[in-house]
Formats: structure tokens, C-alpha cells, sequence
């Protein structure tokens, strides 16, 4: 059974995180009581994934209305500062600042807040669902898929997007194959995905980063679909380092290229992919692996935790509101 990502108890009041820095070696959970405790935990990727990333930091929100109204302006500063490419962190935190405005000075305003953050995480598992039956109709009905990263239940407030694409197409009767690449540096894929699915009685295996261009030489892979952490207006997509190559490799073997998000994933103030922050991580993340130093003192590291996969190289982008090619994004931008 897959543990709750994120759970929220309102009477105490306190955010309850699934410590995924540590899946799949204990199955332990973070207790959040402020907005500070919740920033560290977005920061240090106890809660990770453009999706559960967005939630968490609401929930943060309502913790800081609740601990100090009137400080509330320092939870939106700290939180809006603790990872930079995930665009969903930015939208929800646009959302609760909205609805702060709005109702700023009335005498439930910590209800009001709290009951958004609870929107944002409910609407996230419906539309993984709907992403999910979009995407499912994609793959054959015996599929060998390749995924990148994790983009779960464990990145999201449940179900998961590209992984949610899976559970559709597998509750549809669809017999599934699934690559995990483990996602160096920090090996989301070996150690989230590989456990997620695993646990929900996938069959899965797990590759290096390295073996996914070498496997789509030897074996037919139906499509490869990963997450997103942010989409730029012309279809460019920031997602993991690695995925990229993964595209260019797709690409080369002629398999079709999906991304798997929601529409706050978009980025509509965002014209291209150049544009996009990219975080660059601690190099302590490739110069060791757990406490193991496994590069030369001396050497230099670089570390961006992610790259941009140009629209060019993807297929299509599988949303809650359907399929779409990518210089189809800018028409999705609401009429203000
Ligand atoms: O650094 P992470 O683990 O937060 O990166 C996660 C990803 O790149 C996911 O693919 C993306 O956030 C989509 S999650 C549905």
C-alpha cells in the first residue's frame, strides 16, 4: 500500500509529509507546524514533485495565517523562494495570495485559506485522473513505456500524471511494461518510482539513465512519458535532467514523446524555454552517492537538477482538458 504524500490535520493544526529522501530504505513521515518547517521541507525535498510542491506550500500558507496573520507576507516570501523551476508552486501560491486579498480582515480569513489549500489538493487528484484518462487511450493495449524521474502519487497530491496515465490504462485492462530510468542525481526513478509502482503491483524495471537510448535499439517501446515542471508558451518543457536525452533518443528510435500535466503546469507568461529558471543543486548531490564520495576532490561538478526538452522533440502534451500538440499551448491562455 503507497503511504500518503501529504496529509494536512487541521485541529492541531500541522502538515504531515512523507519523507521521500528516504523511500524506499523506511517508510517515515515529517510533521510541518510552521510555514518555516514547510519551506525546508519543499527545500530539502522531503515533499518534491511540481504538483505536491504546489500543495504543500498552500498548506504552508495556512500555517502561517493561523500562527500570525499579520506576518503572512514573510510564509509567501520564504516559500516563493525555496525551488525555482517548479511553475506550480508559484500558481498556488498566486491562488492563496488571491484568495488573501480578497478576504483579508475577515474573521474566518484562516478558514477561508484553509479551505482553499484543501481545493488545490482535491482538484490536483481529479485532474490527475482526467490526465490519466486522456493519456490512457495513447498506449496499445500490451505497452512497453518508458518514464523518467517520478511523476507519481508521490510527486502529487495522489494518482500521479504520468504514472496516473499508467493506473488508467492498466485499470482499462491494458497490460503495461514499465522502463524506470533511476534518475541520477538523486535517483527519484530507482527509489520513488520503482517503489510506487512496486508497491501498486506494476511490473517495472528499473535502468540507468545511460541504457534507455541502448534499449529503445533492442526492444520496441510503445512511448516514453514523463512529468513536467514547467511548460513555456511555444511547448518547450523543463522537466528532470536526463529527460531531454530521453527525448533526443525517443526521437532517434522514432518513439512517441509525452508529457503528462496539468495546465497550472504551463507557464503562460513564459515565451520559451531559455526563459525558464533552472535550479542548480548542492554538487555534494553528484559528487557523492549517500555519504560516499565518489569523485575526485579536485574535479568541479555541475548540478542543475533540470533541463529543457524543446517542443520540438515531444509528441504531445496530455493535460486534464486532452492531448495536445505543443504549438497548440499558447491557445490554451485564458482570455483575461
Ligand atoms: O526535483 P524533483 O524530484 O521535484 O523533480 C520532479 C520532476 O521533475 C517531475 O517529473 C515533475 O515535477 C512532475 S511531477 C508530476
Amino acid at each position: 500500500m503507497l503511504p500518503e504524500t501529504i496529509e494536512w490535520i487541521s485541529d492541531v493544526p500541522l502538515l504531515r509529509l512523507l519523507d521521500q529522501r528516504k523511500i524506499p530504505f523506511s517508510v517515515g513521515f515529517r510533521e510541518c507546524r510552521t510555514y518555516r518547517e514547510t519551506a525546508d521541507a519543499i527545500e530539502d525535498m522531503t515533499v518534491r514533485g511540481a504538483p505536491a510542491i504546489g500543495v504543500a506550500a498552500a498548506y504552508g500558507i495556512v500555517l502561517a495565517a493561523r500562527e500570525d496573520i499579520t506576518k503572512i507576507d514573510d510564509a509567501f516570501t520564504r516559500l516563493s523562494a525555496t525551488r525555482p523551476t517548479a511553475v506550480n508552486l508559484f500558481w498556488s501560491l498566486n491562488r492563496m495570495r488571491s484568495v488573501y486579498e480578497k478576504s483579508m480582515g475577515a474573521h474566518d480569513i484562516c478558514s477561508i485559506l484553509e479551505s482553499e489549500a484543501n481545493r488545490i489538493r482535491e482538484e490536483d487528484i481529479d485532474i490527475n485522473r482526467r490526465i490519466g484518462r486522456n493519456g490512457a487511450g495513447l498506449l496499445p493495449d500490451k505497452a512497453t513505456v518508458i518514464t523518467h524521474c517520478n511523476a507519481g502519487a508521490l510527486a502529487t497530491a495522489g494518482y500521479g500524471t504520468a504514472l496516473g496515465v499508467f493506473r488508467t490504462a492498466r485499470e482499462a485492462g491494458k497490460e503495461l511494461k514499465i522502463f524506470a530510468d533511476e534518475t541520477r542525481p538523486r535517483f527519484q526513478g530507482g527509489r520513488l518510482t520503482a517503489f510506487e509502482l512496486c508497491e501498486d503491483g506494476f511490473d517495472v524495471t528499473v535502468i540507468c539513465d545511460s541504457m534507455a537510448a541502448f534499449l529503445m535499439s533492442r526492444e520496441k517501446i510503445d512511448a516514453v512519458i514523463t512529468g513536467a515542471d514547467r511548460i513555456a508558451l511555444n511547448g518547450d518543457t523543463a522537466n528532470k535532467i536526463g529527460t531531454y536525452g530521453l527525448a533526443v533518443a525517443a526521437d532517434r528510435h522514432n518513439v512517441p514523446f509525452y508529457i503528462a500535466a496539468p495546465l497550472s503546469t504551463i507557464d503562460f507568461n513564459c515565451p520559451n524555454g531559455t526563459k525558464i529558471p533552472i535550479e542548480e543543486r548542492n554538487c555534494s548531490e553528484v559528487r557523492k552517492i549517500g555519504s560516499e564520495l565518489i569523485v575526485h576532490e579536485a574535479a568541479k561538478v555541475w548540478n542543475p537538477a533540470f533541463d529543457v526538452t524543446p517542443a520540438g522533440l515531444i509528441t504531445g502534451i496530455i493535460t486534464e482538458e486532452g492531448v495536445f500538440a505543443p504549438e497548440e499551448i499558447k491557445k490554451l491562455k485564458k482570455k483575461p
